[in-house]
């Protein structure tokens, strides 16, 4: 037995492949776990909690059988268009398919027939590295069958589709992303004949859901450099046909000699830095998108050079239109995005100006709980490689940072409770429901955020009463 062979047998210690593998010979079948489990093994990543078993026979069988096999005898639920089972365990998911000679038909309604060997079931996978088969059955428990050398590949960081990529791409374009995913996720490059293939089929991703997309895009994002996976979804032609707003950042114009930055290249650095700073996966969209409001606002100004006024507000109107496309959800994240985009200059263009009381009140009142994300993503946003204005934008953004604290620890702005509730006004003067209440609130909250008045009670009721006065309202004896 040489070494390999040894290290394979470690990977299914776990004693579900040892009975896996029984009720397999039990039925007489051959059984395999497959694809990311053996992948991720070798790698030396975290096991992945999903295992895939495939079997030279019907999976959906094999699973019931094996369900029996188990304490307490788990539930099995069956996919009969897909030939899959799968069954929970013990915090583990396991599912089983039959191996095929065809290709996955996920848009077909006929069910898929297992009809294949092993061999047939590698060829249609997606790459060399998750198709990499260890046998469960007794006699040959632990065997690697690894036909297209996924091995070297893992070693060589380089994903290769098992087949003519045309045909494995064309099998499920969808496989274009992943190819793209785990370049990101593992580091790996892309060989050339496969990155080929999908730069001259880009366009049928077109077919593909857009749910399954962005659970490709969300994994890019999340991975540890995500500017290594967009660079190539760029590259391949796949983002101008998924995020359009993004490519339209590239390129630099010039002008009677004035530049504006690559904002594309910019905003995939500022991606990175987030991506050093937090695994937030929203705050990591609002990186992604902080800037897209750029190209449709780019204007050259003859005396100012170019502009991109107003550029936040258009950018966080284009963050609703692009998830909705991308058929996202519109809920929460997607107004956090917003708000994120929206305000993504100001800590910035506050620290370029004397910094005052009032203008770091209003910046913590408008972030209210998104404050700390926002302040993570302007540091982010410092990507210049001119040490003089580097050095001057983080000294600027510290100055910010330590009054936000200071302002923060004295006037308690953040979660902005008005000292004088719409109840005592209305008691107060013995009025109803009105549009005096809300005229009254507004004036004691811009007398706070301007610092005029302290947030404190005594201060805002006197403001109150002075205030209403000015309505025409007067106190009535309590
Ligand atoms: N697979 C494939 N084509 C796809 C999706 C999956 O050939 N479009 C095969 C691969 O062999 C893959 C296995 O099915 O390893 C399991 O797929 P999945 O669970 O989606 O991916 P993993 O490789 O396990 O990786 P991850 O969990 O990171 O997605």
């Amino acid at each position: 037995m040489n070494h390999k062979l040894l290290h394979i047998r470690e990977a299914v210690m776990h004693p579900i492949f040892t009975q896996v593998g029984e009720v397999a010979d039990d039925l007489g079948v051959e059984c395999y776990v497959v694809g990311g489990f053996v992948r991720d093994f070798l790698l030396k990543r975290p096991l992945p909690s999903d295992i895939d078993f495939v079997t030279v026979g019907s999976g959906i069988q094999l699973a019931k059988e094996v369900a029996k096999s188990l304490t307490g005898e788990p539930k099995v639920s069956t996919f009969k268009t897909y030939g899959t089972a799968m069954i929970k365990y013990d915090g583990l998911d396991l599912e089983f398919v039959g191996a095929r000679k065809e290709s996955y038909q996920r848009n077909s309604r006929n069910p898929i027939v297992e009809d294949g060997s092993l061999e047939d079931d590698q060829n249609r996978r997606d790459f060399t590295i998750n198709a990499m088969a260890i046998c469960l059955n007794k006699d040959r428990f632990g065997e690697m069958i690894d036909p297209f050398e996924g091995v070297s590949d893992l070693n060589a960081k380089c994903i290769r589709t098992p087949l003519d990529p045309d045909i494995t791409f064309s099998d499920d374009p969808l496989r274009m992303m992943r190819a793209i995913r785990f370049a990101s996720q593992l580091n790996f490059e892309i060989d050339t004949t496969t990155l080929d293939s999908i730069k001259s089929q880009c366009e049928r991703i077109d077919i593909i859901t857009k749910e399954r997309i962005v659970v490709e895009l969300n994994k890019i994002l999340l991975s540890d450099q995500p500017s290594v996976g967009f660079g190539l979804l760029k590259e391949t032609g796949l983002l101008k046909r998924l995020i359009p707003e993004l490519t339209a950042l590239e390129g630099i114009e010039e002008i009677e000699g004035k530049k504006h930055k690559d904002n594309f290249w910019h905003t995939l650095e500022v991606v990175d830095n987030m991506a050093q700073l937090s695994s937030d996966l929203w705050l990591r969209w609002a990186a992604l998108l902080h800037d897209i409001g750029k190209a449709p606002t780019k204007r050259f100004d003859k005396k100012i050079g170019w502009t991109f006024h107003g550029h936040e507000f258009v950018g966080s109107k284009m963050v609703y239109r692009l998830f909705k496309r991308l058929k996202m959800t519109l809920g929460d994240p997607m107004k956090r995005v917003q708000k994120l985009v929206l305000m993504s200059s100001r800590p910035i263009v506050i620290s370029e100006d004397y910094v005052t009381d009032s203008a770091v009140r209003r910046l913590i009142f408008d972030a209210g709980e998104d404050l700390e994300g926002l302040m993570t993503l302007c540091v982010s946003d410092i990507t210049t490689k001119n040490p003089r204005k580097q050095n001057r934008y983080k000294r600027n953004f510290e100055i910010v940072k330590e009054k936000i604290k200071e302002v923060e620890e004295r006037d308690r702005i953040r979660n902005f409770q008005p000292p004088v509730s719409g109840e005592l006004i209305m008691k107060t003067f013995d009025i109803g429901p009105s549009r005096e209440i809300g005229l009254l609130k507004e004036a004691l909250k811009e007398a706070i955020l301007e610092g005029e008045i302290p947030n404190e009670f005594e201060a805002a009721y006197e403001l109150m009463i002075k205030k209403a006065e000015q309505l025409g309202l007067k106190p009535v004896k309590q």
